[in-house]
């Protein structure tokens, strides 16, 4: 049976290869996605999510839009800097409206309503998350691993000192760290910085389907970005942090994970945002390393697919 896999993101360009991929597989049953802001305001990160299901054919999932906001932000937080990408991702309009349905109250409904567990994988800001659990701290019951693409641990000081998702509402990534999912797993940048893309890769992924063109396109403008960055030392690639963790879903020998303790800085302390994350002993497994050949072989079997 496919594994029941709900998937919660601010669809920028990653989201959207994210989405690509858990649609993909067979292993996977994409049961929804929940629009969260982040990368984008809420209403763009749903739209972007329809035009992307759209684009594979796949308009029959459902999108909801979620929270547009940090849950309990300090006074004179600073607001998230979001994307430098376009708002809108440059595909057509969606042909589907987005549900009408709160995506924190399809959340916490489905879970209620679930005889089987789902899998949910916050791929944006944790404000849903932490929004669902807070709206009814059972909801974690319902979960059977929760595997969120956040945080840094960082040992060669070249990575961002905060992680976007656990930057944006780092009040969340605590609640959604202590509220006693029974597997959590956490990606953070150290391990998507190990999977990168490179240019001759996106001109392989191009030859594959609609979606694998799209899908070079989208990579294609991350490495303009990242190239620059002293962690890419000058090499023509880019991380596509969202989608490492539906990799690690489908092959779990993609990324290597060990025990670990995270402690998210909160409120208004100057370090806002950054993850002490302690390897060796605790009760999140984070993923250290990731196995970048493994990677592109999957996500170029998987866009063939569509
Ligand atoms: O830090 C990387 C994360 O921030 C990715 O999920 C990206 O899409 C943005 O949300
Ligand atoms: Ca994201």
């Amino acid at each position: 049976m496919p594994r029941r896999v709900v998937l919660d993101c601010d669809t920028g360009t990653d989201d959207a290869i994210a989405i690509m991929l858990a649609a993909a597989r067979p292993e996977l049953d994409l049961v929804a996605v929940t629009a969260v802001w982040g990368n984008h305001a809420v209403e763009h990160t749903a739209d972007n999510s329809r035009r992307v299901l759209d684009l594979i054919g796949r308009g029959d999932i459902p999108v909801y839009a979620g929270r547009g906001a940090p849950v309990d932000p300090p006074k004179g937080a600073p607001a998230s800097k979001g994307s430098p990408e376009a708002d809108v991702l440059p595909l057509p309009p969606p042909t589907q409206q987005v549900e009408s349905r709160d995506a924190v109250e399809w959340l916490v409904e489905t879970a209620r309503a679930s005889t089987q567990r789902f899998t949910l994988v916050p791929t944006g800001s944790l404000s849903n998350v932490a929004s669902a659990v807070a709206a009814d701290p059972s909801f974690v019951e319902a979960v059977d691993e929760l595997v969120v693409m956040g945080g840094v641990i960082d040992r060669d000081g070249l990575l961002p000192d905060i992680e976007t998702n656990v930057g944006n509402d780092p009040e969340a990534a605590l609640r959604v760290l202590d509220a006693g999912f029974d597997r959590l797993t956490m990606v953070p940048l150290d391990a998507t910085y190990r999977a990168t893309v490179t240019v001759e890769q996106c001109a392989t992924l191009r030859t594959v389907s609609r979606a694998g063109a799209v899908a070079a396109d989208f990579i294609e403008q991350r490495i303009e970005r990242y190239r620059r960055l002293p962690a890419m030392a000058g090499r023509a690639a880019a991380p596509v942090h969202d989608a490492l963790t539906i990799a690690h879903l489908v092959d779990s020998t993609v990324v290597t994970l060990q025990r670990a303790s995270v402690r998210v800085h909160t409120g208004d302390s100057p370090t806002r945002g950054r993850t002490d994350i302690t390897v060796g002993t605790g009760d999140v497994r984070v993923a250290v390393d990731a196995d970048a050949s493994r990677f592109f072989d999957l996500l170029h079997e998987s866009l063939a697919q569509l």
